[in-house]
């Protein structure tokens, strides 16, 4: 891991002005696209592990854990919790294994569009749900692939619980933060945020590189 990371580069100077348009619609209309049947039992061997772990143990989500660095950390932190680290990624979910992992988390291939979902169908309340540096997509006709710009995004209401999401990249975080405010009517600010303990790979490779980082937090009860 090296620190020669490029700053995020985008045509964009601040927050997109269809983001609010955008998200008013998606809270406006369900999102119905069909669930992969991989992710339903991907859903299904996770929901087994979990209940076999403790049922009714408060549940934590790292939403796009890559190799898991993080997953391994939130489950150190909290013994009494079962981590879901969720990954599209069978290459990073993967790499580097096996991880020293605590018996009270596990890593899980699945597409997070569709893992929402199913937590959000079955009734499922998360205490925590950590979003550590999704995929950026700073090109401005890319808004709909940034998570607050995804048709998924007011899913994460139901799933309640303290949701913390960090970047390199300020707009996406302040993007994130408006799209919160508004879906949970709740001010969310973003804000600086620094570490001498990086948790993720991507974490470690930003600070090595003298990235400023951000974050916003909004508990979602
Ligand atoms: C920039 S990486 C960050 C990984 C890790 N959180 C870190 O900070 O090192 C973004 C991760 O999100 C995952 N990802 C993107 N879209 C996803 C999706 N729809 N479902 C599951 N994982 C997804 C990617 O596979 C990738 O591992």
């Amino acid at each position: 891991m090296t620190g020669n990371s490029r700053l995020i580069s985008s045509a964009q100077d601040g927050p997109h002005g269809d983001l609010e348009v955008l998200l008013r619609r998606h809270i406006a209309h369900p999102f119905l696209k069909p669930m992969a049947d991989y992710n339903r039992e991907a859903f299904a061997v996770a929901m087994l592990a979990y209940e076999k772990w403790q049922p009714g143990a408060p549940l934590i989500l790292d939403a796009g854990c890559g190799v898991g660095w993080s997953t391994q950390r939130i489950a150190e932190n909290y013994p009494d919790h079962f981590v879901f680290g969720v990954d599209q990624s069978v290459d990073r979910i993967n790499r580097g294994k096996p991880l020293p992992l605590p018996d009270n988390a596990m890593l899980v291939r699945a597409d997070l569009v569709d893992f929402w979902r199913l937590l959000a169908e079955n009734g499922i309340k998360l205490a925590h749900h950590y979003n550590l540096y999704p995929n950026p997509w700073p090109k401005i006709g890319h808004l709909a692939r940034r998570w607050h710009g995804h048709a998924v995004f007011p899913t994460w209401l139901a799933l309640g619980g303290e949701l913390e999401c960090r970047s390199n990249w300020s707009i996406y975080i302040e993007e994130m933060a408006l799209a919160l405010t508004l879906l949970s009517g709740q001010t969310v600010a973003a804000e600086a945020y620094s570490t001498d303990e990086p948790m993720t790979p991507f974490e470690k490779k930003y600070l090595a590189s003298g990235h400023p980082l951000w974050r916003c937090r909004v508990n979602l009860r």
